[in-house]
Formats: structure tokens, sequence, C-alpha cells
């Protein structure tokens, strides 16, 4: 059984893997024949990179989107998909949690004045005025395991939590237009490609704010950031239409705060990610039933 991967991941589990080769590149430069299993961490994996690996029998992604995997095209060419769900939500609902907080409450931008010499000035500088989360009105788009993780949390800070998904809760545009912060739950889909328009971003209410910690292409970027440029609204941004690349036009302002696609990042999420990628694996390898096929 030969085993590749373009990254290790944290976690004492990985080493039940056995012999792996790691990629110094991705994707690889020549074909690698005789690869059974492909480790993917935050790999594009389409047509193109599957023609690399001839014999490839399985895929398995390193978190639970798995959006940069052209799952039809593994289909078709007899390959299994494996993702890591169930072990990141309360990771990502923290960080969810954490964005909204420092947005409403302008966290960096008074860490910044500190860090200046700024506080002599503090009541000449209203900008530090937050809003309360308690009694503001939170809209979940999407409430899957991560969204409902979010409610949790935010109904403990006394906001008032409603929800859209395509089945139930509250129709998309009235949620956008009654909502005084929006956070983002779905995955990156052909159907959610672009749901968050410039049309539905004006729904958002003059100062509301939007979270993302789902997938940047979810939300049509150029119009987000001239929201933002024009500071109706404010944004805590984990995830971006074409990462690692962060709209230029963003970093100046003071209406936005970012991290790089942090949502799992905790080292307990991390390894329980990585348990449940091997468990997958040995399971392959074993010829037993995947553990979470995709
Ligand atoms: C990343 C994620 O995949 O699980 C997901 O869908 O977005 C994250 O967990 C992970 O951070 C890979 O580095």
């Amino acid at each position: 059984m030969r085993i590749v991967a373009n990254s290790k991941v944290p976690g004492p589990a990985w080493d039940e893997l056995g012999e792996v080769e790691l990629l110094d590149e991705w994707p690889p430069r020549a074909p690698l024949p005789d690869v059974d299993v492909l480790v993917a961490v935050v790999a594009r994996v389409g047509s193109a990179e599957l023609e690399l690996f001839p014999d490839l029998r399985l895929v398995a992604n390193y978190g639970v989107g798995y959006d940069l995997v052209d799952v039809e095209a593994c289909r078709a060419r007899g390959v299994a998909v494996t993702n890591t769900p169930g072990v990141l939500d309360a990771a990502v609902a923290d960080l969810t949690l954490a964005l909204i907080l420092a947005t409403r409450r302008n966290l960096v931008t008074a860490d910044r004045w500190i860090r200046e010499g700024g506080w002599e000035n503090n009541w000449a500088r209203p900008r530090l005025l937050g809003r309360d989360l308690a009694g503001s009105r939170l809209g979940l788009v999407g409430f899957g395991r991560i969204g409902r993780e979010v409610a949790r949390r935010a109904e403990v800070f006394r906001m008032e939590v409603s929800f859209h998904t395509r089945r139930s809760g509250v129709a998309l545009d009235d949620l956008l237009s009654m909502s005084d912060v929006v956070s983002l739950h779905v995955p990156l889909t052909d159907e959610s490609r672009g749901l968050m328009s410039r049309e539905r971003l004006a729904l958002l209410p003059d100062g509301a704010t939007l979270v993302n910690t789902a997938r940047g292409g979810v939300v049509d970027e150029e119009a987000l950031v001239d929201e933002l440029v024009s500071g109706r609204i404010s944004a805590g941004l984990d995830v971006f239409a074409d990462e690692p690349r962060v709209p230029e036009r963003l970093l100046g302002l003071p209406n936005v705060v970012l991290t790089p696609h942090v949502g799992s990042a905790t080292v307990e999420t991390r390894a329980a990610m990585t348990r449940v990628l091997v468990d997958n694996v040995l399971a392959f390898t074993r010829g037993e039933p995947l553990v979470t096929p995709v």
C-alpha cells in the first residue's frame, strides 16, 4: 500500500499510518504510479491532478469541507473520498463567536491603539464604542453541526438566534434584512457559490456584521469589499475566495477582523481530525468500510 501526502498533519494518530511519502510540491510535477492513497491537505484534487495518480483508490481529505476535491471526477475513476466531519464543530463555533465579539467590540482596533500609545485619548475616540451581543439578532445561514454549535454559544450571550436552511427556518432575504449579525455555515457547493450576492449583502441593515468561517466562495467577495470600504457594515472573516490571497482593500480597514482560515486550528481539534483521517485510511487498507465517506 503506497500512501502519499502533500503535507503531514498534527497529532499522535499520524504515526499509525506507517510510511507516508511527503510530496514537496502540489501538484507533483511528474505522474506517480502505484499510489493507492492520497492524503490531501488544502490541496485541489481535480481531473488534472487525478491524471497524475493513475492507480489511486482513496483521497483522504483533511477537513470537513471537500470543495477542493472533485468528487464526481473521483467517482468516475473509482476513487473513494473521505473527510473529517463531527470533530471540529466546537472549534469552528468558538472562532465564530470570537470573530463576532472581536468585530462587535472593536477588539483589534482597541489592541492596536494600546500598542500605538493611544489610550490617553480614549474618550475622544468614539469608534471604540461597540455593540452589545445581548439582545442583538444573530442570523445563521446554514444550521448543520457547526451552525447549531454557534447557536448554543450565542444563546449564552443572550443573542436572539434565527436561522435559514434550504428546507426550514426564515427565508434567506428576510433573515438578512432582520439580523444585526449574520454568520455563514454552509458548505461551498454549486448551489451556495455566490449565495451572498451584491443584492443580498445590500439587504443587511446599516451597522450589521457579516461573519464567515465557512468558505470565501459563498460570498461575492468584490461586493463585500465594496460594502466594507464604504463603512456601512463590518465583517469578521476567516475565509477568502482565493486563499491565501486577501483583498488588498481590506487591509487598512478598521471595521474588519481578519484571520487566516484557522477555524479548526486548535491542538485538540487538529489531532482529532488526524484521528478521523487515519481511521479512514486504516479502514481502507484493511478492506473495511470507510468511517466517514463523502
Ligand atoms: C481546513 C476546514 O480544512 O474542515 C474544514 O473544512 O476548512 C478546515 O478544517 C483545515 O484547516 C485544513 O487545514
